[in-house]
C-alpha cells in the first residue's frame, strides 16, 4: 500500500518524508488556502521534496478552463498529478489529460459507479471520500469495496486512492481490501507508529539495558 500525506504544509512533508514512507502528497484549494501560499510555489516545492506523485487540483468547473488549468498545474513538474472533481466536465478533462499521458487523481468521488465512471475515463488515481460518507452516516468502506472489486472484475488500471481517511482503522481497512493508496493528514500516520504496549516495553528494555552499566557505542 502506497502512503501519501494529504497536505500543503511543506514543513510536515518534510518531516514525514525523511521516514522514507511517504509514496506522495495530494492537495485541495482547501489545503492550499490554509498553507495561505500561491499555489504554484508550493506545488513546485512540495514536488521537489518527493519524487512520487502530487496531486494539484484545478479550480474551474467548465470543460475549457479545467484543461487549460490541468495543462499548466502538469507543466509544474514531472510528478505532478492533476486532480479534477467527478463531474461530466472533470471526465471529459479526465479522459484529454490521460490521453496525453498526465496522470489524473479524479477526486470528490461518493459512489461506486461515479468510480466506474472515473476508470473509463483513464483516471491514474480515484479518491473515494470515506471519512465525509461516515461523517454523514454512510459507510465509507464499503465504497472502497465496492469499487475495489469493479475495478478488479474489469482489469482497470485505476489505482484506488482513499480519501478523507480519518484515523488508523480507515488505513487498515482500506488494506485489508487491497486499496493501492491512502492519503492521510500527517497526525494520522504518526497515530500509526504508536502503540502503549511498545511504548512501555522499550521503556522496560531500556530500564534493564540500564542496570548492566554497558553501552553499545
Ligand atoms: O484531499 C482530499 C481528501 O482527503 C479531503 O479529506 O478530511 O477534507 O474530508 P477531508
Amino acid at each position: 500500500m502506497k502512503f501519501f500525506l494529504d497536505t500543503a504544509d511543506v514543513s510536515e512533508i518534510r518531516a514525514l518524508a525523511e521516514t522514507g514512507l511517504i509514496d506522495g502528497v495530494t492537495t485541495n484549494p482547501s489545503l492550499i488556502a490554509k498553507s495561505g501560499r500561491r499555489m504554484a510555489e508550493v506545488i513546485a516545492e512540495i514536488c521537489a521534496i518527493t519524487p512520487g506523485p502530487v496531486s494539484a487540483e484545478v479550480t474551474a468547473t467548465d470543460f475549457e478552463t479545467m484543461l487549460r488549468e490541468g495543462q499548466y498545474l502538469r507543466s509544474i513538474a514531472a510528478n505532478v498529478a492533476v486532480k479534477v472533481p467527478l463531474t461530466e466536465a472533470g471526465l471529459r478533462v479526465c479522459r484529454a489529460l490521460a490521453n496525453d499521458g498526465t496522470k489524473v487523481n479524479v477526486t470528490l468521488c461518493f459512489s461506486a459507479t461515479q468510480a466506474l465512471l472515473a476508470a473509463k475515463a483513464g483516471a491514474a488515481f480515484i479518491s473515494p471520500f470515506v471519512g465525509r460518507l461516515d461523517d454523514i452516516g454512510q459507510d465509507g468502506m464499503q465504497l472502497i469495496a465496492d469499487t475495489a472489486q469493479i475495478y478488479r472484475n474489469y482489469g482497470f488500471a485505476t489505482e484506488v486512492l482513499v480519501a478523507s481517511v480519518r484515523h488508523p482503522v480507515h488505513v487498515l481497512q482500506a488494506a485489508k481490501l487491497g486499496a493501492h493508496v491512502a492519503t492521510m493528514p500527517a497526525a494520522t500516520i504518526r497515530a500509526m507508529f504508536k502503540h502503549p504496549l511498545t511504548d512501555r516495553g522499550l521503556d522496560a528494555f531500556l530500564a534493564d539495558w540500564a542496570k548492566t552499566g554497558q553501552s553499545i557505542l
